[in-house]
């Protein structure tokens, strides 16, 4: 991992473990295991965020591309396995290159970026291994000589923002844009509790290995004991503020220490540490935080059982 970036997140630790209550960077949970971990979860029947994305995107690609004209460079923020991207560049044609620029935190996450764009040898790919608004700022500091610019915000990846930080966040996506780009928004929807809690709490403990892997992790990187058997896997619906959320909860009062930054954290029995929302959305409240951002709604797709929407907003 890059350095600068390693001791960002371990900043970020340091601070959310101090909170009250007690929280952990969703970042962090993306590291060679987690991303793999991820990749797992998408392949889970009651997760079906990335199927319905990429069945939309399918239906939808050829449609998008033909609204959008001639695209010069792509911008995707949180690749993940990169597939999607892969799916929009078999509808884009392939005569005139392509710049393709893919931040994540993740360097699995890159490398499979890589991979699945060796099919494609008419883009110049640039990985940024980045969090967004930095990895935004390097990926669109250059404008290539022409041809609009698409950014691609996939996978719900909005959801794990707060409404305060997602709109900013649309807002630094739109700032360097100009007109006639683009932005590409996928976001899931709200649906029954019941889904919504499977989704993010599988039979099989996908996810729960997922989250406490995070333990892991800091155990590994910063020196610390955390023992991942002692929590257990929370995930449950707020429905006040419309979103999920991810908790490690301690089973018992405990103690660990993380010794490469000098803490030691006391937890009580049943104590959480909170570790992601994932907020779900209505179709309006998307096209709505787009055009609070300063963005035209270009187009809006929903599957058949109204699981997920993918939203084209434009720079008019
Ligand atoms: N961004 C994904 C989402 O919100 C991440 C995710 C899926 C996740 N399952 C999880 C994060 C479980 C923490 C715990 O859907």
């Amino acid at each position: 991992m890059a350095p600068t970036h390693r001791a960002e997140l371990h900043r970020a630790i340091d601070g959310a473990l101090r909170e009250h209550p007690k929280r952990l960077p969703t970042a962090y949970l993306y590291d060679a295991v987690g991303s793999l971990l991820f990749e797992a979860i998408c392949e889970l029947p009651q997760y079906r965020i990335k199927r319905a994305e990429k069945g939309l995107l399918g239906a939808h690609a050829a449609e998008l591309v033909s609204r959008l004209g001639g695209v010069g460079r792509i911008v995707e923020l949180g690749s993940g396995s990169g597939d999607k991207l892969d799916l929009l560049l078999d509808a884009l044609p392939r005569e005139a290159p392509l710049d393709v620029v893919v931040v994540d935190i993740s360097a699995t996450a890159l490398e499979l970026s890589r991979q699945s764009m060796r099919r494609h040898p008419h883009v110049r790919l640039h990985t940024v291994e980045a969090q967004y608004g930095a990895g935004l700022a390097h990926a669109t500091a250059e404008r290539p000589g022409e041809g609009r610019t698409l950014v691609l915000f996939l996978g719900s990846n909005i959801g794990n923002f707060d409404p305060a930080g997602a709109a900013a966040l649309l807002a630094d996506i739109r700032a360097p844009l100009r007109a006639g780009d683009a932005l590409l928004l996928g976001a899931d929807l709200i649906k029954p509790e019941a889904e919504l809690v499977l989704a993010y709490d599988d039979p099989v403990g996908v996810t729960a290995a997922f989250n406490k892997n995070l333990l892991q992790r800091i155990n590994v990187e910063l020196d610390a004991d955390f023992d991942p058997r002692a929590f257990d896997h929370l995930a449950l619906w707020n429905a006040e503020a419309g979103r999920m959320e991810m908790h490690l909860v301690s089973r018992v009062a405990q103690t660990a220490h993380v010794r490469a930054l000098d803490l030691t954290v006391t937890l009580g029995a049943n104590e959480r540490i909170f570790t992601e929302s994932s907020y779900k959305f209505a179709p309006e409240g998307i096209a709505e935080l787009g055009r609070r951002a300063g963005f035209g709604v270009g187009a809006q797709w929903i599957d058949g059982e109204a699981l997920f929407a993918s939203t084209l907003f434009v720079v008019e």
